[in-house]
């Protein structure tokens, strides 16, 4: 039998840091291992116990380092890669002017392959495991990346990206193509390894009344997939929402109409929210995404984590790449704190490492299976150097406890903080 035991720092949850207090939600070990069998965790623990129980294992010591699940990427679109950091406007004039020029070329098999290579080496080199990615309209876009993270051994979730309206020729499908199209990938991929398919309209204002009753009618015929889109992100949007739908009650309510709000939908940003539409998620065990970095580059607006995690509304974390402005779920993480401290709701890092990593697994219905060093999950893991840079070294060393080690990281990290990452139980 072919065990590997892994040893640092490590860091884990017993429960929600939002609901119960980080500090009985938190188990740290100094000296802890995590065992390694069959692409899963087998076992975490102490070290001295585990290398007891188990002195065949192949032993892997990370001294100091810390050992966590891997990230989990909770919204992003890995077609954006190539125009991130695109400069000066806001949701609209920015998708128009950056994102569906670039979004056009993924027609384009091999081009689409590239880019999902890319972004999920990107990723990895983050210490991110899980993705969930929209795709374009082309289902192209979705095989490419499917095959991209099953040649990883990667657990992702995406789907094609459904546009009928308010988007450019090339770039629009119709009711009938986005919800055939959509169903025939989903029947290929959702389930297949460790695939998730998320039925994918991209925002109501780029889809019709009817191509939204379509998505609707597929995810009703197909309840265990995801539903992902986006909700309430800036203000000139929601207006628009309202001149596109003038019966609706509020942005929500477009989805709602329409058989797209439910337990497994993932709302991406919901910064500007009225109360029908907060009651509605925490009713429905809808989730919302929160993406920080790219509500503070595209000049969207404040996300109100504290009222919302205080309904009991599932959030999770995600960059939003390329609207988000980083791959790293370190900087996502500081960006949720400053976020907080904007607000006057300042996150502790025990609650910004479980929005990384578990929220996100919850909020994507993968709750001990990903996010997590509990035994069972997948062997996803991210192992961080506590001390990567002389600037976070010269802080890290003079810590007192595990969270004041963590949080130079988290507010000054970047790649170079990821010692190692192992996805199913291999270290890539
Ligand atoms: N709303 C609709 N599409 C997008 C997108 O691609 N990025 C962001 N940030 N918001 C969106
Ligand atoms: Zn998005």
């Amino acid at each position: 039998m072919n065990e590997q035991l892994l040893l640092g720092q490590t860091l884990g949850f017993g429960a929600d840091p939002f609901a119960g207090g980080w500090q009985a939600a938190t188990r740290h070990s100094a000296h802890g291992a995590v065992l390694v069998r069959d692409g899963r965790i087998a076992a975490t623990g102490e070290a001295s116990d585990l290398r007891r129980a188990h002195p065949r294992a192949t032993v892997t010591d990370y001294g100091d380092a810390l050992i966590l699940p891997g990230f989990v990427d909770a919204h992003m679109h890995y077609a954006q890669t190539g125009m991130i950091a695109s400069w000066g406007k806001r949701l609209i004039d920015w998708l128009n002017s950056y994102t569906f020029p670039e979004e056009m070329r993924f027609g384009d098999p091999a081009y689409a392959r590239g880019q999902a290579d890319l972004t999920l080496d990107i990723a990895l080199a983050n210490g991110t495991t899980t993705l969930a990615s929209f795709c374009t309209i082309h289902p192209e876009s979705v095989t490419a990346f499917f095959e991209a993270a099953e040649a990883r051994g990667m657990g992702v979730v995406a789907g094609k990206t459904c546009m009928d309206r308010n988007a450019p020729e090339g770039l629009r499908d119709t009711a009938r193509t986005a919800h055939d199209d959509s169903k025939a990938l989903l029947e290929a991929w959702h389930g297949r390894g460790r695939a998730t398919y998320a039925i994918t309209p991209r925002f109501s204002p780029t889809s019709t009344p009817e191509q939204l009753e379509a998505m609707g009618a597929l995810w009703a015929a197909h309840p265990d997939c995801l539903m992902q889109t986006h909700l309430s992100e800036q203000t000139d949007e929601i207006a628009w929402v309202r001149d596109l739908f003038p019966t609706a009650r509020d942005y929500l309510d477009t989805y709602e109409k329409h058989g797209l709000l439910g337990e497994r939908g993932l709302y991406g940003h919901a910064i500007h929210l009225e109360p029908r539409e907060i009651d509605r998620l925490a009713e429905t065990g809808a989730a919302v995404i929160h993406c920080p970095t790219s509500n503070t580059f595209i000049g969207s607006g404040l996300f109100d984590m504290a009222g919302l995690k205080a309904r009991g509304i599932p959030v999770g974390l995600a960059t939003d790449t390329g609207g988000g402005s980083s791959f790293s779920m370190l900087r996502t993480m500081a960006a949720a704190y400053e976020i907080g401290q904007l607000r006057g709701t300042p996150l502790h890092p025990a609650q910004l490492l479980w929005l990384a990593t578990e929220g996100s697994a919850r909020a994507l219905h993968m709750g001990g299976q990903i996010g997590t060093l509990t035994p069972g999950a997948h062997a996803d893991l991210c192992i961080l150097d506590l001390a990567s840079t002389p600037a976070i070294a010269q802080r890290s060393t003079r810590a007192e406890d595990i969270w004041e080690a963590v949080f130079p990281t988290i507010m000054m990290g970047d790649d170079r903080a990821v010692r190692a990452v192992w996805v199913s139980g291999r270290p890539v």
